[in-house]
């Protein structure tokens, strides 16, 4: 079997599973890394808080003894050491006699500030030597936050790409191969209609749910195979059976023309002998001139008797179907022809008007429209011969106008379809006659309906059966 090769573009599941698992993640990656930067921010600022709990406890008491002492060596030592803590960007030292140190780099005004007073107590006194401001450096946090937002960012982002990834893996293993082989198989695809009917198979069973839906698809792809199968074998069966029915139907129709074969054949044979009994006479009498003409006639007889011959023949025998070109007006002429002589036996007339049918031909199996306008002929034969009144059996064709279509028509003026029979008349087995077996119009209708066209019956407002065939036609004209 012919496999289609899974790809991204073409597989809208796994676009749309990318899809929310990227939607999913992003999302995910974005709250968790606001929470992780909230988090790092108040690390932060708790070591910005620590550096100057350490400034307070450690350095201003060792600064106002050395302002005190008025150690500016010692003031600069300290003061380079305070720079060194975290995040402090500038130390600045004013003293109350207008004296200014200042260490670090110049911060900007918006910058956040820690300002430390220092006191000195001298003989019970308190004395305030200055001030000590802590500039934070509130722009490497900053920057500290971004760099790790990106480091989060970029490590999420990576993260989310090998799930997709995987996902999309497992997708096709799990379920993607499964879904195209089958789509690929109802679509006809992969050719299945010419050969096995498709089965799934995992390369290693997992005991899993999937187990169960590949096993439950195989069993049910085998269900309805199996019914396929069957419909198949049952379908050519009654294919069979039918050209078996139809082959007995035209038998039991010969059976029944024997007499009018014989009578058809009586005339040919009798035109002979007399043409015989004429040439005896002209060769007696030495007129050789005319025994010519007499042998010209009878082999024409001959021949005529050999045709009639070779039509019933050829139309008991046939079982097999071809389909040929055939004028509407030969066909009919050719069947009138073939029964003309058992209705003249009931004195019934046949009138054939093919004035309305252009020069249409159709393309049938002949003897098998032939096979339908006979059972219709032997239905309304059948019908007439109780008849008292004149028995006519009209057959109209013509061609019909909103389409390439003809309509034969067979009409009686017997006594019509009997109601009882009417809606179920093309059902088998549906007959009013002690001897009938009631297939003729459901084989007449199985025929035309392999030939694509219609077969219906209906009572006529004036009194008699009409039965109406429709074929599809090619018109020359
Ligand atoms: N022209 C008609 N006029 C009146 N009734 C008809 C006519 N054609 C058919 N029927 C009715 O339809 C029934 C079914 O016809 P169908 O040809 O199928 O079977 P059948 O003629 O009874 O038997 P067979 O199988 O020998 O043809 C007939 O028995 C008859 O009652
Ligand atoms: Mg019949």
């Amino acid at each position: 079997m012919a496999r289609k090769s899974w790809s991204f573009r073409d597989s809208r599941l796994a676009r749309r599973l990318v899809m929310a698992i990227v939607l999913f993640s992003s999302l995910l990656t974005l709250t968790v890394t606001g929470v992780q930067l909230y988090l790092q921010y108040r690390l932060d600022m708790s070591n910005v808080r620590q550096s100057a709990d350490i400034i307070q406890d450690s350095w201003v008491p060792a600064l106002t003894e050395s302002v005190w002492d008025y150690n500016t060596d010692l003031i600069e030592l300290q003061l380079n050491g305070m720079i060194n803590l975290p995040f402090i960007m500038e130390v600045r030292l004013s003293l109350a006699d207008g004296q200014y140190f200042a260490v670090g780099h110049p911060a900007p005004k918006d910058s956040f500030l820690y300002h430390f007073p220092l006191p000195h107590v001298d003989h019970g006194k308190r004395k305030k030597l200055g001030a000590l401001t802590v500039v934070i450096d509130t722009h490497q946090i900053q920057q500290d936050l971004v760099r790790y937002a990106l480091t989060l960012l970029i490590s999420n982002i990576f993260k989310a790409a090998m799930v997709v990834l995987f996902m999309l893996f497992i997708f096709h293993i799990l379920l993607g191969q499964y879904l195209i082989q089958i789509v690929a198989y109802l679509r006809g695809d992969d050719g299945h209609l010419s050969g096995q009917p498709l089965t799934l198979q995992r390369k290693k069973r997992q005991n899993d749910e999937l187990d169960d839906l590949v096993d439950a698809y195989n069993d049910m792809a085998e269900c309805l195979e199996l019914e396929n199968r069957q419909r198949l074998a049952e379908s050519e069966q009654r294919a069979v059976m039918q050209q078996q029915l139809a082959h007995m139907d035209r038998q039991v129709t010969m059976g029944e023309m024997a007499t009018s074969l014989a009578h058809e054949l009586n005339q040919p044979l009798a035109s002979i002998t007399g043409y015989a009994d004429v040439s005896k006479r002209f060769i007696s009498q030495h007129k050789l001139d005319r025994v010519d003409e007499t042998l010209t006639k009878i082999s024409n007889e001959a021949l005529r008797a050999s045709e009639i011959i070779r039509r019933t023949r050829e139309f008991v025998r046939s079982r097999r179907t071809t389909q040929e070109l055939i004028t509407v007006s030969a066909l009919l002429e050719e069947t009138v022809l073939i029964i003309r002589h058992s209705a003249e036996q009931y004195a019934i007339e046949i009138d054939l008007d093919l004035s309305l049918v252009h020069n249409d031909e159709v393309f049938v199996d002949k003897i098998q429209i032939q096979q339908v306008l006979l059972n219709l002929l032997r239905n309304a034969i059948d019908a007439l011969k109780e008849q008292r009144s004149d028995r006519i059996i009209k057959i109209i064709a013509q061609t019909l106008e909103d389409a390439d279509k003809v309509c034969i028509q067979v009409m009686d003026n017997g006594p019509g379809i009997d109601a009882k029979v009417l809606e179920t008349l093309f059902s088998p087995f549906v007959t009013t006659k002690d001897d009938g077996m009631g297939i003729g119009l459901a084989i007449s209708r199985a025929i035309v309906e392999a030939h694509h066209g219609q077969l219906t019956a209906y009572n006529c407002s004036h009194g008699g059966a009409c039965f109406e065939l429709t074929l599809a036609a090619k018109n020359h004209e």
